[in-house]
């Protein structure tokens, strides 16, 4: 069975297009590839974090994965702290990474563009340490929203860079992005990528928002007055992004299907039917969230998790520290 391996950086709630972008294709995996998937914690500190918040977005982001449907008989599970080895290559992998190469790297660019002050040095080299991440498990595919691809692109350049200097260390991982849902947009702003640091955002439905404030913003989301519902991202961005969203969680319902369904109705219909499919999606998430917090399934998760990737990680890391000339008795 081939790998797949993916995480997701907890640095605020999960929202719906982490659901779509990522979570909801790990689930979709797991039967069929030997799935890893893990939490970012060591990612979550390269912007500043309040201690208690942190904790808690830790703790819902492994309540979310269980609750989404990853099962822990299948996926391994885990916190990235509770495996050292991915600070150790990490700390490897950045010194194998040029300057140039995380100087194109977007997000980082972006936050500089911004004028953001005092960005950390851990954001900067933080694809780096993503590499690491990868590498230490030798997945076949990484599937990622649409924002990580280059990310994948540049681990893939490190992995062949270190197996052409040192011999075969690493399978070279391809990223593996969903045709639809990749890029879930802001429903304020549908230029814009929906994102956890809207805050409270209207654009942003997170996966343990009350059911009625759902509601209330996808029927506030910003579209047009072309009043046909049209799959036209350039044109109708918003009622494109509640497409995707509709699609995405009715079985991946063809455009075209969609078209059909709404024609000659309002966007006030087509928006109530976005509406229902999300909230159906939220109640059973928050369903099973809850019964989750209040059971012991979240510490043995990890446990067995962490297990289970420190044998495969410590592996690799004494592989590679041999390979560079780092260790001392053979
Ligand atoms: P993050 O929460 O930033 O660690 O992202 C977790 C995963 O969700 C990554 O694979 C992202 O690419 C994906 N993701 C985040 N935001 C969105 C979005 N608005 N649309 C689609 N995928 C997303
Ligand atoms: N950088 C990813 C994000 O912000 C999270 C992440 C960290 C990740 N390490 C990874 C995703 C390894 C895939 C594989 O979403």
């Amino acid at each position: 069975m081939k790998r797949m391996l993916s995480g997701i950086k907890p640095t605020g709630e999960l929202h719906l297009g982490s659901y779509i972008g990522a979570l909801k294709q790990f689930v979709k995996y797991q039967d069929d590839y030997e799935m890893f998937a893990f939490i970012a914690n060591l990612h979550c500190i390269t912007v500043p974090q309040e201690p208690e918040v942190l904790q808690k977005n830790l703790h819902d982001c492994v309540a979310l994965y269980l609750a989404c449907g990853l099962d822990p008989k299948k996926a391994t599970i885990f916190l990235q702290t509770d495996v050292p080895a991915h600070a150790t290559l990490g700390y490897i992998m950045c010194c194998h990474t040029y300057m140039g190469e995380l100087n194109r790297m977007t997000q980082f660019k972006d936050k500089q563009a911004k004028g953001e002050k005092n960005l950390s040095g851990g954001l900067y080299t933080y694809p780096a340490l993503m590499a690491a991440d990868i590498l230490l498990y030798d997945p076949s595919y990484v599937p990622v929203g649409e924002d990580q691809k280059q990310h994948v692109e540049l681990t893939r350049d490190i992995a062949q860079r270190m197996n052409n200097r040192y011999g075969d260390l690493f399978t070279v991982p391809e990223p593996l992005v969903g045709k639809v849902g990749a890029r879930i947009m802001s429903l304020t702003d549908p230029t814009k990528k929906m994102s956890k640091s809207d805050g409270i955002n209207k654009g942003c439905i997170y996966l343990l928002d009350d059911l009625k404030a759902a509601r209330k913003k996808v029927m506030g989301a910003v579209t047009d007055n072309l009043a046909h519902v049209h799959y036209d991202p350039e044109n109708q961005p918003g009622i494109s992004n509640l497409m995707q969203i509709y699609s995405s969680l009715n079985n991946d319902r063809p455009f075209d299907e969609i078209e059909k369904e709404f024609e000659g109705k309002g966007y006030g219909d087509f928006k109530c039917a976005v509406a229902d499919s999300v909230c159906e999606l939220l109640e059973s998430i928050q369903t099973k969230y809850n019964e989750i917090c209040n059971s012991d399934i979240i510490e043995k998760t990890l446990q067995q998790g962490a297990e289970k990737a420190n044998v495969i990680a410590n592996e690799k890391v004494k592989k590679v520290q041999k390979a560079i000339g780092m260790e001392i008795v053979k």
